[in-house]
């Protein structure tokens, strides 16, 4: 798709005088007014902390409609891709801009194989943390490290591109599964060659030497589809850390391990945590939700409902609503009866009928269903945002392609309102 048009003027008047400013119009009518020059023309800049009115850049990776509460990849519907595709098809089309052809697929899976296992000199690096570590520790760590084995990315362009995305994509799943290995004093399970991209990671999570791990295709099937849902989600949080870091012209391997420590936090990727302990607190305390709800509304508590709200979806999130549907199979086919996902319906049932929450546009977003999903995989509670992780790094690596080749992108660097003191006398030490 082309750009945007320019279409019309916003006209800033003040001092007794009048600033044009272009507006842009993307080719779905998003308008976004031009103030690249309003420092220049009008002496002013733009105050908009957390940036909620601020457009960063032009992207085509992906689109969220808040107000439908739509989100589509490259022009493809989310629930479309999460009913058709694999995580690995999904990936090459955030990278390639095309869903694959057999043959691209299998060369893609291929170079993926192939760079699955980690330098053996890093593996050494796991055996100097101590086994409480949080993974999202390890993971960015061992992720910075890449760029000391592997050679830095020369440009974005070239099939050296895809060496370098195949490579994260592939060791950034076996660092996770060797984090967890780790901290349950288990070995290593090495990845193989004959296994699909979540089916090697389910295996290098939970077989080892002493137990075989029955890979189960449904289960094999619901981690390609959580995975797909987090795939990308335009300039949030941590794909603009990727940006941000990105801007200064650093390899792509710290940008991504800055990508991962910005989605640790629980506000963002780190909510899926949150969730499940929130909703562990109410099992334990016997599950009523009342309280949580009056917690969640007072004002004087910095208390949120974890896996609730949202920037930009002012209606359902469209990936919680596959989410919990593929939580609901899951638990049906293994025949796991959880009741923190009792909790979580009778949780969102409640704070969907509030007024609260109903004013602001409240709702499950797609952290809310995927921990109780994991958990009942196998998955420990910390490792939720590693999954997270896992899913988000095709579209970090997609936002900074797109990044780096983007002519008009320069260093981010903000400017502020300042509010510390000016012009103070020095005051030698000793008369301090
Ligand atoms: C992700 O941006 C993305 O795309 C992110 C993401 C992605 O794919 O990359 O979608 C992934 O990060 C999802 C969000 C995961 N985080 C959580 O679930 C944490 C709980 N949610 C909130 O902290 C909050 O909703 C945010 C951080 C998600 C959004 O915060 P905003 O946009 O800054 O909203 P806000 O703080 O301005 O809230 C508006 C009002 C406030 O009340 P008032 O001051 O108007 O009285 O809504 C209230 C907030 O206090 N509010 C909540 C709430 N979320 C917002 N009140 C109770 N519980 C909540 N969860």
């Amino acid at each position: 798709m082309s750009g945007e048009a320019e279409s019309g003027k916003a006209q800033l008047a003040f001092d007794g005088r009048t600033v044009d400013l272009p507006v842009l119009t993307d080719h779905i009518g998003q308008r976004a007014v031009d103030i690249r020059n309003l420092r220049k023309d009008a002496g002013l800049t733009a105050f908009d902390p957390g940036f909620a009115n601020t457009v960063s850049c032009r992207s085509g990776v992906s689109y969220v409609d808040g107000e439908a509460g739509r989100l589509v990849y490259r022009g493809y519907a989310i629930e479309d891709l999460a009913d058709n595709c694999t995580f690995i098809e999904v990936a090459y089309l955030l990278l390639h801009d095309r869903l694959p052809t057999r043959p691209q697929l299998e060369q893609f899976s291929v170079l993926m194989n192939r760079h699955s296992m980690i330098h053996e000199d890093m593996i050494t690096f796991f055996a100097k943390y101590p086994e409480h570590a949080h993974p999202m520790a390890v993971l960015s760590a061992m992720v910075v490290s890449l760029s000391s084995f592997y050679p830095e990315l020369e440009e974005s362009e070239s099939e050296e591109l895809d060496i370098t995305a195949t490579r994260l994509l592939s060791k950034l799943r076996t660092i996770a599964a060797f984090s967890y290995k780790k901290s349950i004093g288990e070995p290593f399970v090495y990845p193989s060659y004959k296994l699909s991209y979540c089916a090697n990671f389910l295996n290098m999570m939970f077989s080892s030497p002493v137990r075989d791990y029955p890979m189960d295709p449904m289960l094999v099937r619901a981690m390609n589809q959580l995975l797909i849902l987090h795939a990308d989600h335009d300039q949030n949080c941590s794909t603009s850390t990727v940006r941000l870091v990105g801007s200064a012209r650093v390899n792509l391997y710290a940008c991504i391990a800055a990508g991962i420590c910005a989605l640790w936090g629980p506000l963002h990727g780190g909510a899926n945590q949150e969730v499940i302990e929130m909703l562990e607190l109410i099992h334990k305390q016997g599950g009523n939700v009342d309280g949580v709800i009056e917690k969640a509304k007072d004002r004087k508590d910095p208390f949120r409902l974890s896996g609730f709200g949202h920037r930009i979806y002012k209606t359902y999130d469209p990936r919680a609503k596959i989410a919990k549907r593929i939580c609901q199979e899951v638990l049906g086919k293994l025949g796991v009866s959880d009741p923190l996902l009792d909790i979580a319906m009778r949780l969102e049932e409640k704070a969907l009928a509030d007024p609260f929450f109903v004013e602001r546009k409240l709702y499950p977003n797609v952290d809310f269903y995927t921990g109780i999903t994991y958990r009942a995989i196998g998955f420990p509670t910390d490792m939720y945002t590693v999954l997270f992780a896992l899913g988000r790094l095709p579209g970090w690596i997609s936002q900074w392609q797109e990044m780096v080749r983007d002519p008009e992108q320069k260093i981010w660097r903000p400017r502020q309102l300042y509010t510390g003191q000016n012009n103070l006398p020095f005051v030698p030490i000793d008369k301090r």
